[in-house]
This record gives C-alpha cells, structure tokens and sequence, in this order.
C-alpha cells in the first residue's frame, strides 16, 4: 500500500455494511449477489458512489449514461467498487418555474444519497446550471472525498455558417424576428443549429462559470472543465476521474481538505476573469457556506475591482467554450493570471493548483487574451448599493451598454413577471429609451426561486426605433448567456417589503455603475408613507416542498440556501445506524 494511504480496509465506511460477520451485513452481502456480484468485486475495496444527474429531459446531461460507464471503468481499474445513484436532473430548460427553486433540493439529495448509503467517495456528474452548486454543496456538507465531472460544453452552433451560441443568439435573433429583419424560416433554423450536440450551453453562462469555478476550487481533474463534451478527451477525463476517487478515499482527501477562504478567493477571481454569469454569485457565496467559509457579497467587488475579464468568450466577447479548449482551455487562463491566485491551494488530484498549470500555454491570444490586452478591464461585475439595495445589487457591466453605466431615468414599473408580460410591448405603454424598466415579485420568495427574469425585453415599439438596451431593475437572476444593461439581484427583495416594492412609475432612478451606487430618488418621507402603505403579499406555496422553500430560503446577499442546511464542511456529519 503507498506512503500517503490513512485507510486500511476495515477503517472503509463501507466496511460497515459489507465487511462485518452479523444478521444486517448478511443482508447487504445477498443482496448485492442478487444483483450479480460477488464478495471479489466488493471486498475490501472502496464503495464508489456516482452520482448522476441524467435524465431523458436534460439534453445538457444526455451523455451522462456513457459517461458513467467511463467512470465505472476507472473505478474498477483502480481497485473500487463502482454504485451508480441516480439524482434530480433540473434541465435548465424545461423545469418550471425555475431550477433555481430546487438547487437546494439536489443538494440536500446529494448530501443524504451519500449519508444513507454504504458509500466511501463520491463522483459527481453535473454541469447544466445549478447542477454543479447544488452537488457540490451537497458532497461538501457530507464532507466525503469527492471529484467533479463537468458535463463539457456543447459545440458551436451553426445557422448558415455563422456561429450561434447558446441563450445569447437567442435573445439576439428573437429581437431580429420581432423587429421584422428575419423572418419565421430562417428563426426555424436557427432552432435546428443552436444545439447541436450533448453538453451544457457553450456560451459563458451559469454552467461554463460554475464547472469552471468548481475547477478552480481544485474540485475536478486539472483541465476537466472545458473539454467539449463530444470530445473524446471528455471520455479519458471521465475514467481518469473514477481513477482518482478510489486514490483520494485511500488518502482521505475530502472537501474540508481543500476548501479554504483563499479557494473561494480563487473561484471568485476565475469568475471575474471569465467575465461569468452574475448568478454565479448566488452560487459560490452558498457553497463558501456549506464550507464553513462566511462569504461577503462585497468581496466579489473588492476582486472584481483587481481582475480584467481575459476570456473573449460570449456574451462578454466573441467566442465560445470549444474555441476556449483549443486556445488551451482553462489551464492556460489561469496561468495567464496566477499572479492573482492563490497556487499553494491543494486540489483533488493531490497536487496544488500551481503544480497543475505548469507548462499550460495560451494557443489563441485572440480567444485567450493577455492580461495586458483585457476584453474589459478590471471591474466588469459591480456589486451596487444606495437606498434601492441596502443589501446590494448586481451588474454585469462587461454585458451593459457603456453609455447607460450612468443613467437616470423615469420608472416603468411591473408588479410581476404576469403584468410585465401582458403590458411590455402595449403600443399605448408610456415608455422611451430613457426609462427604467422594473420588475418585482422576482425574488427567492416573490419569483418563486428567484428565476431568470432580470433581462426583461426590450419593448417591441422601442425595439422598433432601433433600442436595444436600456436599463432594467429587479431581484431576479438573469441568465448568463444574456446581455444588457440589468440590475439584478437587488436585496432584499420585493415580496418581503424591500425598498424595491415602493418604487412607482414615473419616480426617478439612478443608476452610477462606476460609484456602485443605485438610488430611488425619492426623499425619506414620501418612501416612509408608502412603506406604512404596503402590504405583504399572501405566501406563494401553503404545503409541500415549496412551503418549505418559503420559510427557509434565505435572501440573495447570503446564497438563498436553506438556513438550515448551512454547515460547516469539517464538522462532524451523524452517520446512519445500520442495525
Ligand atoms: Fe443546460 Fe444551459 S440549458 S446549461
């Protein structure tokens, strides 16, 4: 047995349920020979969980069922016994009202999936949207070792030999056909060439940030993160990960191992650098806490302010996540910017995050760019106060419009996504350029979930002129493969009577993205009067999972976990009785 091993056989939690001579471990034994294997595949090996997140209605996971298999032979390659548990897909596209109302849910099933069965590590196969936070905070609150294996971008997509990405050239051509310069065969292409192939959006989105950040945590194979996903690399990436896992439960490396403050330091800066999705935000601040690690919203300004975005990758560029891999994925990028790291940082390979960027190299530095010749520069994500937000706002400025970085404008206000989507394009809407458009009841609570309603459209009379961005305010979430100039997150929310809930049409709004400011101007008096007018809405859900999500969510500026799932990785998880 190598040097670096602290487990021996029987210290296997696993050893517990299989490895014991008594009535229950009986039990589990023919029971697995049920099943068709025998003592040879289990004893003394450790118990492989993998995770995953395949379901027929995720198209970003639909080559998960192979993947697996991938993983399962490097389990067995290296001496573990592989068990497949199956997990909530949520597909960004077609969970209603939004995944974000179940991220929490995964990730409480993650994190008891591990506790209630005979498991000693975990892979974990996710990649589209909130699958990546929801399993790594689950894996993170059991605190067993863990490896992640990103879903891997989908390619490129093609509409008459022009490159579409996804969500962005949605937005983008949705406007064309609605301004009348495409018409309805032409936006039928386009839906047959967007989504070409298995993997995540390729875009900069939520699943590009999120695996990408999850790598720089050092929670994947180094490089894991931008293998496309049809790349046969991905496959080799996926054995070598079931590889690793048997390894890092012999040497007892696990999350609380790897995670510290300067992790998330270094997750924040990949972001930034990234120029990735706002609700990546959300995300990291909620998995800082499952670690123990009491994340301020206001630190991700603080690095913002220090990081340029260097990834030419859209929204913010011009790019797309296959481009990225070839110009030497994100290996290179951090490399390019390991000034800002942290590189002493241990990652699931064994080996610090320094040790495994050596030698990377930026192919393109047209996709790639050179810190000295930024897409952006410092401080594309802002973290915005003033009397609208106390708790904070968010913008992502790369994504906005330069001229509207300092704005004031009128109000248009929207009670609810149902309001906004009956009265947007009315030709009789008292709207111009100038106008702030606002949206509330878009919150955790209010939304339910806190969906991605923040890029609310442009009207079709303004689209018409020749508009396309203006300012936008509302406690949703807004997608990361969208674009504008939209203030997001503004907390605390509406539904719970935040300063969001008083605005009226027609008062001024100003927004100040280099002061980070976002003020309602309207003096103390009259906000005062109307705060004493206001009534709480009636609760969104009286039973089931969504009461539940009521009464625990917390708000944006804290991660909107549940508060009662916010643990510390390191402390001590009550395992099971199996008598
Ligand atoms: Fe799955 Fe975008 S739909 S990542």
């Amino acid at each position: 047995m190598p040097e670096q091993r602290k487990k021996k056989p029987e210290d296997l939690r696993s050893h517990r349920w299989y490895g014991v001579r008594d009535l229950r471990s009986f039990g589990h034994r023919s029971r697995a020979k049920q099943m068709g294997y025998g003592r040879e595949d289990w004893a003394g090996k450790p118990v492989i969980a993998i995770v995953n997140t395949w379901s027929d209605i995720n198209p970003c996971h639909s080559h998960f069922k192979q993947r697996v298999e991938e993983v399962k032979r490097g389990v067995w390659q290296a001496g573990g016994f592989p068990v497949e548990l199956p997990a909530m897909s949520l597909s960004e596209p077609f969970v209603k009202p939004t995944t974000m109302l179940y991220r929490n849910m995964l990730a409480m099933e993650t994190e008891e999936l591990l506790r209630c069965h005979p498991v000693d590590g975990a892979v974990l196969l996710g990649g589209c949207d909130k699958t990546t936070p929801a399993l790594l905070m689950g894996a993170f609150s059991m605190d067993l070792p863990a490896i992640f294996v990103p879903a891997g971008p989908m390619l490129r997509g093609n509409w008459r030999g022009e490159t579409l990405g996804s969500g962005s050239d949605t937005w983008k051509y949705w406007a064309e056909l609605r301004a009348g310069n495409i018409d309805e065969a032409a936006w039928e292409e386009i839906e047959d060439g967007i989504a070409r192939s298995p993997g995540h959006c390729m875009t900069m989105g939520t699943a590009s940030t999120m695996t990408s950040v999850a790598e720089a945590l050092g929670l994947t194979l180094p490089g894991a993160a931008s293998i496309p996903a049809a790349d046969s690399n991905h496959s080799r990436m996926a054995s070598r990960s079931g590889r690793r896992i048997v390894e890092m439960v012999w040497q007892d490396l696990k999350p609380s191992g790897i995670l510290t403050a300067a992790s998330f330091d270094n997750a924040i800066t990949v972001d930034m650098a990234l120029g990735g999705s706002t609700n990546a935000i959300v995300h990291i601040i909620a998995m800082a806490r499952r670690a123990g690690i009491d994340l301020k919203i206001d630190r991700f300004d603080e690095l913002s302010r220090l990081v340029p975005v260097i990834a030419n990758i859209r929204p913010s560029g011009a790019y797309l996540m296959e481009d990225f891999y070839y110009a030497g994925g994100l290996r290179a990028l951090l490399a390019e910017i390991k000034e800002l790291l942290d590189l002493d940082r241990l990652t699931v390979n064994g080996r610090t995050l320094g040790e495994n960027i050596a030698g990377a190299e930026i192919h393109d530095d047209d996709v790639i760019r050179r810190l000295s010749n930024p897409v952006s520069p410092a401080g594309s994500t802002a973290v915005l106060r003033g009397n609208l937000a106390p708790e904070g706002a968010v913008i992502k400025a790369s994504a906005a419009e330069r001229h509207l970085w300092q704005h004031t404008g009128p109000a248009v206000v929207f009670e609810d996504y149902n309001d906004m989507a009956a009265r947007i394009d009315d030709p009789a809407l008292p709207v111009t350029g100038e106008s702030v458009l606002v949206l509330k009841n878009a919150g955790p609570l209010g939304g339910p979930g806190m969906p991605e309603w923040g890029q609310l459209p442009i009207p079709e009379k303004l689209l018409r002129q020749g508009v396309r961005d203006m300012v936008r305010i509302s406690d949703a979430r807004m997608s990361g493969t969208s674009y504008g100039t939209c203030v997001l997150h503004v907390s605390p929310e509406s539904f719970t009577g935040g300063p969001l809930a008083l605005v009226r049409d027609g008062d001024p709004i100003h927004l100040d993205v280099s002061a980070r400011k976002l003020e309602l101007q309207v003096d103390e008096a009259e906000l005062a009067r109307r705060r004493a007018e206001w009534t709480p809405p009636e609760p969104r859900y009286g039973r089931g999972y969504g009461a539940m999500f009521s009464r625990h969510v917390t708000q944006a500026h804290e991660g909107c976990d549940f508060d009662y799932l916010e643990t510390g990785a390191g402390e001590p998880v009550p395992e099971p009785e199996i008598h």
